[in-house]
């Protein structure tokens, strides 16, 4: 029974390092050097190719280096192999940082200070205080709920939106699309925290910045393909919305003529809001492997139906 790890040499040296001393009954190989193919029955990696499923005739578990999907075609995953995605301390330690820097980078008029330092100018603005900021969050996962634990602490009061209901201590939680007017009336920051799927491609776009209230903010952690780009520049630029913080975007690279990288309402920075660690990531595998060895449910198993 062996674990094929694709990935860069530097994270599968780590890997097999930490494979070798805490799980040496799992059978550590990194891709290209497969062995004997019969004997991969968990692949772990970022993108898979058709070819390559189907050179694993035995492969039972695909785990998803990443705490998102969407890069992989599950359409070209068999049905008997199961999709496990990434949840380990490491991303979400990641992402609250980074939810906690926009958050409070757009709540202390950040944008506005870094523009009037290239100017030049000293130009105060009234403190808001953070009783006064209601802070919603898109998606109640494993890190929308990290993260609003942590804004929590600074006062914000906290409102979330998920598909299904869900209960958060100290969150106003809303579900579903009809609940949706009344999520984002309470927005002046609005965080994304989806995963990629059909029903949420395109989700940030001019009508949900329509029921924000004015002057309101956006950060997406999500993915760029949540994002209207070109509906994101008319309510900036229309005054409609006040700032946005953009991790991911629909292409990337992002491509040196975009509009995002001038704008002086936009603070960009290139898909490092937060990152599989290798260690804790390594003992989450093991883990899941040793449950599946047993019959038992691994975390973060994807429901194939539902894209997440
Ligand atoms: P989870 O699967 O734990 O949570 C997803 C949440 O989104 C759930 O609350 C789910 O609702 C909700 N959701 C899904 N579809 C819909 C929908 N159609 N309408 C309303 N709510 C919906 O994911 P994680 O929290 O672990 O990760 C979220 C995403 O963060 C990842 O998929 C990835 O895209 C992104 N990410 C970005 C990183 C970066 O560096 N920028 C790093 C890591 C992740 P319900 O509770 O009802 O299931
Ligand atoms: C992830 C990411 O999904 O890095 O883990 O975006």
């Amino acid at each position: 029974m062996a674990l094929l790890y694709k990935a860069d040499p530097v994270r599968g040296a780590i890997w097999q390092r930490l494979f070798a001393t805490e799980a040496p009954e799992i059978d550590f190989r990194h891709w290209p050097d497969t062995g004997n193919p019969a004997d991969i029955r968990y692949l772990a990696a970022w993108t898979v190719t058709p070819d390559l499923l189907a050179s694993l005739p035995n492969l039972e578990v695909l785990f998803s280096t990443g705490a998102g999907v969407d890069q992989l075609d599950l359409t070209q995953v068999p049905d008997h192999i199961q999709v496990v995605r990434m949840v380990e301390p490491g991303i979400t330690d990641g992402m609250v940082e980074y939810a906690s820097f926009a958050t409070l980078a757009l709540h202390r008029h950040m944008l506005h200070y870094r523009k009037a330092q290239a100017e030049a100018r000293w130009a105060p603005i009234k403190l808001v205080p953070a009783q006064d900021r209601r802070i919603g969050v898109m998606g109640l996962g494993n890190l929308g709920r990290a993260v609003l634990a942590r804004l929590g602490s600074y006062g914000f009061p906290l409102s979330g939106w998920s598909r299904s209901p869900q209960q958060v201590e100290g969150v106003t939680c809303h579900a579903g699309a009809e609940a949706m007017p009344a999520f984002l009336a309470g927005c002046d920051i609005l965080i994304c925290l989806l995963p990629l799927t059909v029903e949420t491609r395109g989700i940030l776009c001019r009508k949900i910045f329509d029921l924000l209230p004015d002057g309101a903010a956006l950060v997406n952690v999500g993915r760029g393909g949540h994002l209207v780009e070109s509906d994101l520049l008319a309510a900036l630029d229309a005054g409609k919305l006040s700032g946005a913080v953009l991790d991911v975007t629909e292409q990337e690279p992002l491509p040196a003529d975009h509009p995002f990288w001038q704008h002086p309402a936009i603070l960009l920075t290139p898909h490092i809001a937060s990152m599989t660690q290798p260690e804790t990531a390594a003992r989450v595998l093991m883990g899941n492997i040793r449950q599946h060895r047993q019959g038992l449910a691994m975390l973060g198993t994807v429901a194939r139906g539902r894209g997440y």
